[in-house]
């Protein structure tokens, strides 16, 4: 298994160009299944969670083209052909979904389309317990019959019908689940409560490009007007504000001088706005966002919530920071009850972090220095590689196939900032 060797200590300078947002293309792939035909999609990140949901639509007997050549002249980089005319299963195996959650994002489009679905129960995972209980709630609100058998959610449906559903808690792929499922269904469905945050509404443009009518768009509450159809339309996917916060956490933590190009600046403003308490100078412009070396890095809190607060897919990253800021930080997560995995590993190359239930007090350190470390989830591997990249001497990270599911090119993009690292093979 691979391994990422950094050395650490060179202030990262240069332009780094955001690949397009995972967990929006990841809900827009499964929507494909709701619109028969060829989708061409644009900006589709090249990650490990993407093939991962390929090879689940391909059970359902959906084909892909992403050179080009098959279904006519090559692609630009980022272009992804769906072909879903045909659909010959519904089921989404316990293989795939122990590997990636977001696999149950099939369950909605499956329902309206074959009103039929089997998708395995995810079970925990490493930042939580992470049940689906409130979209399998949804959907029985809309006439859907769910059962559970050997680990696996039986689904079925006469007809999906509109309902009223107001979400104990704003779900982010919960209310992609019952937004797809509502697309097609009769009626009209109003969700309260709905998860707010921008690939929730990148996924409901996509929507509404196949032909859906949705109200509330980026708001709380959602109104599906069912319609009788859909058909392919051409999309781009949002760039990924998680991966451009993580590089805007990468370039302060070396006081480097990096602009990040391409990223979704109105989607990162709790981010930003951190970034200002710590000390660290970001100009926007556009698309662009420039960190430029300022004066010393503060101790900052922060307090992971629903969009719009802060993400708790930035927790781990601005921990790392945080950790050779001057004074304390605390850190408190409420989205997920398990997120500090990163902590011990933290610790590990010096940081001085004590965690108390859901809060961790960060004392910042002068240095940092290099270690093994292990990478346990993919947000936290990537708060490894930022304290990498401010340690003193060699950091080496082990398990990096939980960065290959979430961030492009990471070490090209990183080496062309001028940080020495490199993988290999371990
Ligand atoms: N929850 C329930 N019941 C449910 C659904 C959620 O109790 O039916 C709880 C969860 O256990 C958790 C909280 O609600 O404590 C939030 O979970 P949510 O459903 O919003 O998370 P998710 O949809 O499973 C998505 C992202 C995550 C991101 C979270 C929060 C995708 C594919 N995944 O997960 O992304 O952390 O929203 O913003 O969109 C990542 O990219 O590294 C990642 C983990």
């Amino acid at each position: 298994m691979d391994k990422i060797v950094i050395d650490g200590g060179v202030p990262l300078e240069g332009e780094v160009s955001i690949s397009g947002a995972k967990n929006a293309a990841l809900p827009i792939m499964a929507a494909t299944l709701l619109a028969p035909g060829v989708h061409r999609l644009h900006n589709v990140p090249r990650l490990a969670d993407i093939r991962t949901m390929k090879r689940v639509l391909g059970l359902m007997g959906v084909t892909f083209e992403e050179s080009g050549g098959l279904m006519g002249p090559p692609l630009p980089e980022g272009a992804l052909l769906v072909d879903t005319s045909n659909l010959t299963g519904w089921m989404a195996p316990y293989e795939v979904v122990k590997t990636m959650r977001a696999a149950v994002l099939v369950l909605g489009p499956l329902l309206a389309r074959a009103h039929q679905a089997s998708v395995s129960l995810p079970g925990g995972c490493a930042i939580g317990a992470r049940p689906i209980n409130l979209h399998l709630k949804g959907l029985e609100a809309m006439g859907v019959k769910i059962t559970l058998n050997q680990g696996y959610v039986e689904a079925k449906t006469k007809e999906l019908k509109g309902a009223e559903i107001i979400l104990d808690f704003p779900t982010v792929t919960g209310t992609e689940n019952l937004m797809m499922a509502a697309t097609l269904a009769k009626g009209t469905t109003r969700i309260v409560n709905a998860a707010q945050e921008p690939e929730v509404g990148d996924l409901a443009s996509f929507l509404v490009a196949l032909g859906a009518q949705i109200e509330g768009i980026g708001t709380d509450i959602l109104t599906i007007h069912g319609v009788e159809a859909l058909s392919p339309a051409p999309y781009k996917v949002m760039s990924d504000r998680i991966e451009a916060g993580t590089y805007l956490a990468a370039a302060a933590i070396t006081k480097g001088k990096v602009a990040v190009t391409n990223a979704p600046v109105a989607h990162l403003t709790a981010v930003i706005e951190k970034l200002h308490d710590a000390g660290v100078r970001c100009a926007t412009s556009g698309d662009r966002i420039e960190v430029q070396p300022g004066g010393g890095l503060n101790g900052a809190d922060i307090k992971t919530l629903p969009y719009p607060g802060f993400p708790t897919d930035m927790q781990a990253q601005f921990m790392a920071l945080m950790s050779v800021a001057k004074g304390a930080s605390v850190i408190t997560e409420t989205i997920f009850e398990d997120r500090f995995i990163h902590v011990g590993e933290l610790k590990r190359l010096g940081a001085d972090i004590t965690i108390s239930g859901n809060q961790a007090v960060v004392r910042g350190r002068r240095h940092l220095s290099g270690a093994p470390v292990m990478a346990t989830d993919l947000r936290a591997s990537a708060s490894l590689i930022i304290a990498g990249l401010a340690a003193q001497g060699t950091t080496e990270v082990h398990r990096v196939y939980h960065l290959d599911r979430g961030y492009a090119n990471l070490v090209e993009k990183l080496s062309a900032l001028g940080a020495r690292i490199k993988r290999v093979p371990a």
